[in-house]
């Protein structure tokens, strides 16, 4: 773990397309994977699991499945196969019907709540965030990256059909990489994004 404060952390923390082949120890991918699952969830409901990977042969099929082909034709290194760690995060929206159907989420006779927000994915995303940041402080780079079809990733893993993966974490010892086209489109400024007492 690093001296940095989180201010730094969180200005450090960039999607590190490229990565050395150096293996991470397990005590690390613990310690990301701890910090991952205390982010908040709703009603507590905790429905975010997640799937750690670092063996070679699988982190290529996952590679594969997340369209490495694509990143390398674009020019890109290969960093997906190339991560020791490929770090699957799945949500269940099942577990969140199931904690919102308890006695304290509902009042007597009362419906379960619409869901205007599907929570299940906020909580993810904030455990992604967690996981990066986390990565962050043990030196290390990560790259977050969707999938078209998650259910490949279930396939492949052994994912049951209710935790569905929002995607992958590419973690490992940050190389030089390419960075990516998005970002000459900037930063939105903090005028533009911070509305004062009202919108
Ligand atoms: C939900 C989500 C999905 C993303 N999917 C991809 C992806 O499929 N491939 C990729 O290279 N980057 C992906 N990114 C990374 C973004 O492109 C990146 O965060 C953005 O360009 C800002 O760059 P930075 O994170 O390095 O500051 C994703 C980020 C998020 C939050």
């Amino acid at each position: 773990m690093s001296d940095l404060s989180l201010h730094d952390i969180i200005r450090k923390r960039r999607m590190t397309r490229n990565f050395t082949e150096e293996p991470l120890a397990w005590e690390v991918i613990e310690r990301i994977v701890d910090n991952a699952r205390r982010g908040p969830t709703a009603g507590y409901s905790q429905g975010v699991a997640f799937v750690a990977v670092t063996d070679a042969a699988t982190r290529a099929r996952i590679a594969e499945i997340a369209g490495e082909e694509w990143y390398v034709k674009s020019g890109h290194e290969p960093f997906m196969s190339r991560a020791p760690l490929a770090l699957i995060i799945t949500t269940s929206e099942e577990i969140y019907h199931q904690r919102y159907n308890e006695p304290d989420k509902k009042a007597k006779g009362q419906e379960e709540i619409g869901w205007p927000i599907p929570y299940w994915h906020t909580d993810a995303g904030a455990a992604m965030m967690l996981a990066l940041l986390s990565a962050v402080d043990e030196g290390l780079g990560s790259a977050f990256v969707g999938v078209y079809d998650p259910s490949e990733l279930q396939r492949a893993l052994g994912i049951p059909e209710e935790h569905l993966p929002i995607g992958i974490a590419f973690i490992g010892h940050a190389a030089p990489d390419v960075p990516s086209g998005s970002l000459k489109r900037g930063r939105r400024p903090l005028e533009t994004v911070l509305h004062r007492e009202k919108w």
